[in-house]
Parts: structure tokens; sequence; C-alpha cells
């Protein structure tokens, strides 16, 4: 007993949990891995958690709500997953490069059903990890075999995981003019003027339409012009398509500016998302295309995209491409499918008319018609960081410190206190 309560002693005497923790930490081979930022939008998320406010609002998140501000599964989703069930299907593997009916129906759906580029077979796609999934390994074919050019040039500003995407993937990060803050619209003239510069041969990125984060988007004039200086330059086109249907609400529409860089001959490579147009958000629903001069080139590119797969997760999940495959070629559920991507894109136009409205009724006398020009699920409100804090600290509206809104998140019940929000901060 005496001899339990001197090693006791001791042993305290001489150990320190601080100390400990530090020496271990000095012995660790992670101890220079230092502490890094946590993502800006699952802040916003974290810091709405916390908030006891009924009234509070999360306008950071980019996903869709309905008008009750509840997460939307569509009808056309449930119902294939319905059938799918119902078949019993087995779970074996997917191929390297997916679902092959899905990859044709994503193709078709993005390039249009008579597009020569599907009908002469002079392209690949492969389903992928969501759009996130489809722009990495869109980086990594461009980094491996795109042999003119290591640099990429995004617009200013961009979806935030671009830069970090093309910079892992081992390519060169830098921009183009894109938004105007005085007008919280496109710097067409700026965008023009950046692009010309560009080295020849350089990748371009664009989002086809609903930009993230600015709801800001190209008219179709516009666009010609972009696609001619990209024809005259040889710059290579990377677009992003994560919203297709979701900008207008006709799937077409929204595809637009890619079938008209390849009706002038261009050819591209193209990121495509379920995750909104179907609400197939943690199902990471996606595909990559890569158009070719001709098929026999599109299967050797097919035959590297599936070498860089292979090790990087062997083969797509499936659950998620069966249920967007069933639902692309089923007639009725598509149907049924392109009518409810249509009704979120219209529930999302109405809260940018209702909130524009709201502000005239609180008494404002800012132009707010940039709020219903941008398009999309997101609107850069052209607030500023100090007018984000306040409407965050008085009013419990939260959204990233650029002043983006998730519109998706603005509902019939409390569009009203959000114009009042924005209309005090602002005034
Ligand atoms: C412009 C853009 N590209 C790609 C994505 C990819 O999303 P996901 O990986 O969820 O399909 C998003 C999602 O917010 C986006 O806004």
């Amino acid at each position: 007993m005496a001899m339990f309560n001197c090693c006791r002693i001791l042993s305290t005497a001489t150990y320190h949990p601080g100390l400990a923790a530090l020496s271990a930490r000095a012995s660790s081979v992670w101890a220079h891995v230092e502490m890094g930022p946590p993502d800006p939008i699952l802040g916003v998320t974290e810091a709405f958690k916390r908030d006891s406010n009924p009234k509070k609002m999360n306008l950071g998140v980019g996903a869709y709500r309905d008008d009750n501000g509840k997460p939307y599964v569509l009808s056309s989703v449930r119902k294939a997953e319905a059938q799918i069930a119902a078949k019993k299907m087995d779970k074996e593997y997917l191929p390297i490069g997916g679902l092959a009916d899905f990859n044709k129906a994503c193709a078709e759906l993005a390039l249009g059903d008579n597009n020569d580029v599907i009908k002469s077979g002079r392209y690949i796609t492969v389903q992928t990890i969501s759009g996130t999934g489809s722009l990495r390994i869109g980086a990594n074919f461009l980094q491996r075999f795109y042999k003119n050019s290591r640099e990429v040039y995004l617009p200013k500003p961009s979806w935030g995981n671009h830069t970090p995407i093309f910079r892992d993937a081992g390519l060169e990060v830098k921009g183009y003019r894109y938004y105007d803050p005085k007008t919280c619209g496109f710097d067409f003239a700026g965008a023009l003027e950046d692009i010309s510069n560009i080295p020849e041969q350089s990748i371009i990125l664009f989002h086809a339409c609903a930009h993230n984060p600015t709801g800001v988007d190209p008219k179709s004039e516009q666009w010609k012009e972009l696609a001619a200086i990209v024809k005259k330059r040889n710059l290579f086109p990377f677009f992003d398509m994560a919203y297709q249907g979701f900008a207008s609400g006709d799937a077409d529409k929204d595809a637009w500016s890619v079938r008209f860089f390849l009706d002038q001959g261009i050819n591209l490579v193209l990121s495509q998302s379920y995750a909104k147009n179907m609400g197939l958000y943690g199902e990471r629903v996606g595909g990559f295309t890569v158009v070719c001069s001709d098929a026999e080139e599109a299967k050797r590119v097919e035959s590297q995209l599936k070498i860089l797969i292979r090790p990087m997760y062997s083969n797509p999940p499936m659950n998620g491409a069966r249920i967007a495959a069933t639902i692309m070629n089923t007639a009725d559920l598509r149907k049924e499918w392109l009518e409810e991507v249509k009704g979120m894109a219209n529930r999302i136009i109405s809260m940018r008319d209702q909130l524009v409205s709201n502000l005239k009724k609180e008494g404002s006398i800012h132009n707010w018609q940039h709020i219903t020009d941008q398009i999309g699920m997101f609107c850069f409100t052209g607030l500023k960081q100090d007018q984000v804090e306040r409407l965050t600290k008085e009013f419990s509206v939260y959204m990233t410190k650029d002043g983006r809104i998730s519109v998706a998140g603005v509902t019939s019940a409390n569009v009203g206190y959000l114009a009042h929000a924005i209309h005090k901060v602002s005034k």
C-alpha cells in the first residue's frame, strides 16, 4: 500500500497533461500539419445552426428548398426508385466508365438527341462522382493529355471549388474578367478584352448556364462573340454545366451555349451534374464528356479515361445513376421530371420577383433589377461585407461574405422578412 501511494505521488509530480500532449505532438509524423481554414459555406451553416432566432434564414447553401423551406425529393425520383427496387437488380460493380444507359442519356440531354456529335459517335461520356468528380476527372485528363497549355482561365469570380480542383490536378489557374460589381451584371467588354489576351490554346472554363456564384449569364449574342474569339484564338473550352434546366426551366435552352459552340465546330469537354436538376445531391451523379474529331479517337480517349479512373475509385456508384437513367429513359418519368425542373426554376424566378417587389414596398430606392436579371439558384445581391455582417448579426440572415444568396432558400413566408432586413442594412 505504501509503495502504491509512493508511485502515485511520483507520477502526479512528473505528469503534466499539456506537456505530454506537446511532446506527443512533437514526436508525431503529423506534427507539421497546420490546422486548415474551415470551408466558407459549411461555416455559414454551422453558425446558422447555433442561432436560436426563430426567424433565422440560411441563404448560404446551394441546395433547393421547397416553398416550406424543406429539402425536396422529386416525385419522378421516388417513382424511379420504386421501379428500380421492384426489379431486384444485383449490386455487382459497374464498369469503370459507369452505367452505359446513363452515359448515353446524359450526353443526349446535354447535346440534344439529334446533334451530329451524338449521331456520329464522336464523343465519349463517362459517369462521374457528380459535377465535382467530373471536373476533377476532366482536369486530370487535360493535365495528362492536353499538350498545348498548362493554363486554365476561370471567370472572375467562379465557383470556389474550381481553383483547387484544377490546381490539385496540376494545372495553373488564371482568370478573366466576368462580373461587373458596378452593374451587378456581366462585364462583357472586360471579358472580351481579357479573353483576347489569353495565350493561344489555353484552356478556358465557362459555366454553361446559371453562373455560380453571380447568377450572371452571357446573352446568346454575347455567347456568339465569345465562341468567335475562342475559335480565333484556338482556346480550349471546358464547359461546366451543373444547372441544366435549373436556370430557365427548360433543359434545351440552358444547354444552348454548349450546343452553339459545337455547331461552330469547336470541340470541347463538358462536365454535368444531376445534383440540382434531379435533386440527387448526395447520390453523386454526374458525367464527363469529351467531344472528339471522330469515333475512333473517342475510343482511344475512352481507354485513357478508364486508365485515369481505375486507380482513383475503380468504378462509380450505381444507385444514383440508375435513378437518373430510369428517369431519362422512361418517357412518362422524363416528362414528369422536366415539369418538376420547370417548377423548381419557376419558384426561384418568382422569389426573385417577390424579393424585388417587397424591397420596393419597404421603400428602398436602390435599383434591384439585377436580382431579376440574374438567373439560377444564386443571386449576387451587391451587398457589401459590412452589410452582410449586419444582416447576420441583427436579422439572423446567413449568407457568404461576398453577398451571394441562394434564392432557393427564400420562401413565400420569409421573403418579406428578407426584404425588410436587406432594406434596413442598405438604406
Ligand atoms: C458551378 C458548379 N459546378 C459544379 C458543381 C458541382 O456540384 P456537385 O459535385 O454537387 O455535382 C457545383 C455545385 O455547387 C457548381 O455550382
